[in-house]
């Protein structure tokens, strides 16, 4: 796989990576945060890349997507015979990754059941594989991302309070593209230049106006939604210049302007928050007549952000 390095010149990003380049060195887990399209992969593999095990293997694993029976047995692998069907020895990914790093990405979607086996393996440094008598041990470095917020999860008993606690050690969190100043230029200018020399055309060029409409965006899908952007203009406007129009970004009420565009009007003398949250919280469940999903469409929550929310509010419902 390609390796790219994280562009960017905002403060904010820069401070990660000063932060990131301290921390490859070390052998401990780090996880890193951010929102999804944050770059939380890229800065993995940097990590890797900048440590001493950069020779060793590189192995990304996708928590979310582990089938749940086999979950275990995937992660630290199995012997032969371990359950029907096992037939040879298999290192799984942990075993895969020796010598290197395990990367554990969406860590937040972990199984439950495998939470206490995870916590095991980074504090003894152990692995054992299913149908294995002895524990053997591992030299493989950990790290983690996730873009669920995993104080809440531990709050909501998803996640285990003991595990978060031991990744949270030295986590790292990208910015959102949104508060990285005039990165979103920089990273435009990037994409376009490089993909138009990918599909052998000519880069489009951004107007003042349309530069400026990428600094307002909101971004919700971070650089990711950045650089898909950049590929369709380059595949369907190659070579033209172009203004804010050809962008098709939506206008999100975080990019709202002037005092006419606000959504709520904050009284001068201020307000309470945790009683306004309280009471549209209530609001939304008397007018969903009690059916959480439509009281969370209408609040433009989660379900699970609702339920959270309601039960830090005490609603009964
Ligand atoms: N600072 C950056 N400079 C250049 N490219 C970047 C940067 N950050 C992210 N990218 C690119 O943006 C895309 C998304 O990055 P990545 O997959 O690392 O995000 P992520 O945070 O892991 O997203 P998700 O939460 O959805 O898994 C990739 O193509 C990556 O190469
Ligand atoms: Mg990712």
């Amino acid at each position: 796989m390609q390796e790219r390095p994280l562009l960017g010149e905002s403060p904010e990003l820069q401070a990660v990576l000063r932060a990131a380049q301290l921390v490859a060195k070390a052998d401990c887990p780090v996880l890193v945060l951010g929102e999804s399209g944050t770059g939380k992969e890229e800065l993995a593999r940097m990590l890797h890349r900048l440590s001493p095990r950069a020779d060793g293997p590189f192995i990304a694993v996708n928590c979310g997507a582990l089938p749940s029976e086999l979950a275990e047995s995937e992660l630290f692998g199995h012997r032969r015979g371990a359950f029907t069907g096992a037939d040879r020895d298999h290192p799984g990914f942990v075993g895969a990754a020796e010598g290197g790093t395990l990367f554990l990405d969406e860590i937040g979607d972990l199984p439950l059941s495998l939470q206490p086996k995870l916590l095991r393996f980074l504090e003894s440094g152990e692995r054992q594989p299913l149908g294995d008598a002895h524990s053997r041990s591992a030299n493989v470095r950990v790290l983690a991302a996730t873009h669920r917020d995993l104080h809440e999860a531990s709050d909501q008993g998803h996640f285990r309070r003991d595990l978060f606690y031991r990744l949270h050690v030295v986590p790292l969190e990208l910015p959102p593209l949104r508060l990285r100043g005039r990165d979103a230029l920089l990273l435009a200018d990037h994409f376009l230049k490089e993909l138009a020399d990918n599909y052998q055309t000519d880069p489009p060029r951004l107007n003042p106006q349309a530069r400026r409409a990428l600094l307002e965006h909101r971004w919700p899908g971070n650089v990711r939604e950045l650089r898909h952007l950049c590929e369709r203009l380059v595949l369907l406007l190659p070579g033209q210049f172009l203004g804010p129009e050809n962008l098709g970004l939506k206008a999100a009420p975080w990019s709202r302007k002037g005092p006419e565009d606000r959504l709520v009007q904050l009284p001068a003398q201020g307000l309470e928050f945790e009683a306004l949250e309280h009471d549209l919280l209530r609001q939304a469940m008397v007018q969903a007549r009690g059916c959480k999903a439509q009281a969370a469409r209408l609040l433009g929550l989660s379900r699970n952000t609702l339920l959270y929310r309601l039960k830090k509010h005490a609603i009964d419902c």
